[in-house]
């Protein structure tokens, strides 16, 4: 149960407040069992004022006390934050990171010991507890820990659980840099708004709210969406006329290589990220 354990969140910039906002606010955590780190002063007094969690400064002390590790830090600085904690890390904790392109390999060779570790991918939803996160388990982790990572990524959105190896990058390339895709396609949605007639401001939230309402509508019915495709597009009609023309654009082929390239830039990120981690790894042990 996760209201049981207590938590170390290290790192409280934008994933590290949306964590705890979900933790909190989903009641699935107490206040009293979070603790929050950061480099920043000012961020720990926000967080600590708005949210009622412990702060410190001090990466070693939270993880001391924690059950739960969430490392939110920058993937550049993961491994020098996972260098100044390994002393305190064991199998009697679950470690959690969210770091994009770290793979759960250079982390265990980091540590240099066995520990129980999740890899998280989440998306920049997580700030309206709609992020879509994928969930993958390192060798050490126990059925029990997925739950809990579930349950603690679930307070700030929906997860799935993966496989690492092949599908991490994937969900980097697909869900992870999506809402950056969707962002141009409202903003391509509002032009258009614009070019037919209606105001920028209509234009822009009318595109907003049907990006909105199309995705809600997935989820809830859990149709296929060709199958909702057609329910709205009737014979000689307008949806019909729209779709033909992004056909001849190539728009469904043009997103298949978005998610493609995408998908391969976060291979080769991991790759650096693995170089990196052999780097301050060497360091360590000088
Ligand atoms: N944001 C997203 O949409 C998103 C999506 C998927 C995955 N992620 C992953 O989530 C992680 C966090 O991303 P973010 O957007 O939340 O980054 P962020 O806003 O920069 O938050 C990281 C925080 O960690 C602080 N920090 C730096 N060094 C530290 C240290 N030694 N100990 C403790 N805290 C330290 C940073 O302070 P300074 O600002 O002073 O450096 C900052 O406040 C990253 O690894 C990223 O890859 C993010």
């Amino acid at each position: 149960m996760l209201n049981d354990k207590k938590i170390a969140i290290l790192g409280a910039g934008n994933m590290g407040d949306a964590l705890v906002s979900g933790l909190v606010g989903s009641k699935s955590c107490a206040p009293k069992n979070i603790i929050c780190t950061d480099v920043r002063q000012s961020k720990l007094d926000e967080i600590k004022s708005t949210y009622k969690v412990r702060t410190t400064g001090n990466n070693l002390k939270a993880v001391t006390e924690a059950d739960i590790v969430i490392y939110a830090v920058k993937p550049q600085i993961l491994a020098t934050v996972l260098i100044e904690t390994a002393p305190k890390l064991d199998t009697s904790k679950l470690v959690i990171s969210i770091a994009a392109g770290v793979p759960l390999a250079a982390m265990e060779t980091c540590v240099k010991k066995d520990l129980r570790l999740i890899r998280v991918m989440p998306n920049i939803a997580a700030a309206v507890k709609e992020a879509a996160t994928a969930i993958a388990a390192g060798a050490h982790a126990t059925q029990e820990d997925i739950k809990l990572a579930m349950e603690i990524f679930n307070s700030i959105g929906k997860c799935i659980f993966l496989k690492e190896n092949d599908l991490m990058d994937a969900t980097t390339g697909l869900s992870g840099s999506g809402p950056a895709y969707i962002f141009l396609i409202v903003d391509a949605l509002a032009d258009a708004g614009v070019k037919v007639g209606l105001s920028r401001q209509d234009s822009l939230f009318l595109a907003a709210q049907t990006v909105l309402g199309a995705a809600k509508l997935l989820m809830e019915t859990q149709e296929h969406p060709g199958q909702l495709k057609d329910k709205v597009t009737s014979p000689g009609g307008t949806a019909i006329a729209g779709l033909a023309t992004l056909e001849s654009g190539g728009l469904r082929t043009t997103l298949i290589n978005a998610v493609e390239a995408a998908t391969n830039r976060s291979k080769e990120l991991g790759a650096m990220m693995v170089q990196n981690f052999c780097d301050a790894n060497s360091h360590n042990s000088d």
